[in-house]
């Protein structure tokens, strides 16, 4: 299983979805059955490390945000099985990129599988990069219960 996270910069929502995802799968011990990578649907941060913002509140629950930013390209929706929009404008972007494509990959929005997120109807990990400090914190929150929701559906075999 590939998964492939995107949002708009690939420095702060995507990176912290793969580091804590990441983490969530070594701990389960499926790290040789599912396959990791971001990307960012702007081409704004290509090369650069996460932002040090994200990292600083990764690291607060021992999750380590590694990697380069890179532009999301049309191979992912072959190479990926399943490719998880941090909010509504990165799935329209996504689909405006797959139209016409005839890959495999389905294209959600990662809080699809908080079903918490779910009852609220609130579906968006909101963009921290120019908002207040502590809105790193929250979208660590928001991206872990999500990446729970996602693990617990492809360990049991949901997403087949
Ligand atoms: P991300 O955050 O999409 O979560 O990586 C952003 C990073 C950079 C910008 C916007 C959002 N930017 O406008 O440069």
């Amino acid at each position: 299983m590939r998964l492939l996270f995107v949002c708009l910069g690939n420095i702060c929502r995507s990176p912290t979805a793969e580091g804590v995802m990441r983490r969530l799968v070594e701990q389960a011990g499926v790290q040789d059955e599912i396959e990791l990578d971001s990307a960012g649907t702007g081409a704004w941060h290509v090369g650069s490390a996460p932002d040090r913002r994200a990292c600083a509140a990764a690291l607060a629950h021992g999750v380590v945000l590694e990697g380069s930013a890179r532009q999301v390209r049309i191979e992912d929706f072959h190479d990926f099985d399943l490719v998880l929009a941090m909010d509504s404008s990165n799935l329209r972007e996504l689909g405006g990129l797959a139209r016409g494509e005839r890959g495999c990959s389905r294209v959600r929005r990662l809080r699809e599988f908080d079903p918490v997120s779910v009852e609220a109807g609130d579906l968006d990990v909101p963009d921290p990069y120019y908002g207040a400090k502590g809105g790193f914190e929250e979208v660590f929150g928001i991206v872990r219960a999500a990446c729970v929701g996602l693990l617990a559906d492809i360990r049991i075999g949901e997403l087949q």
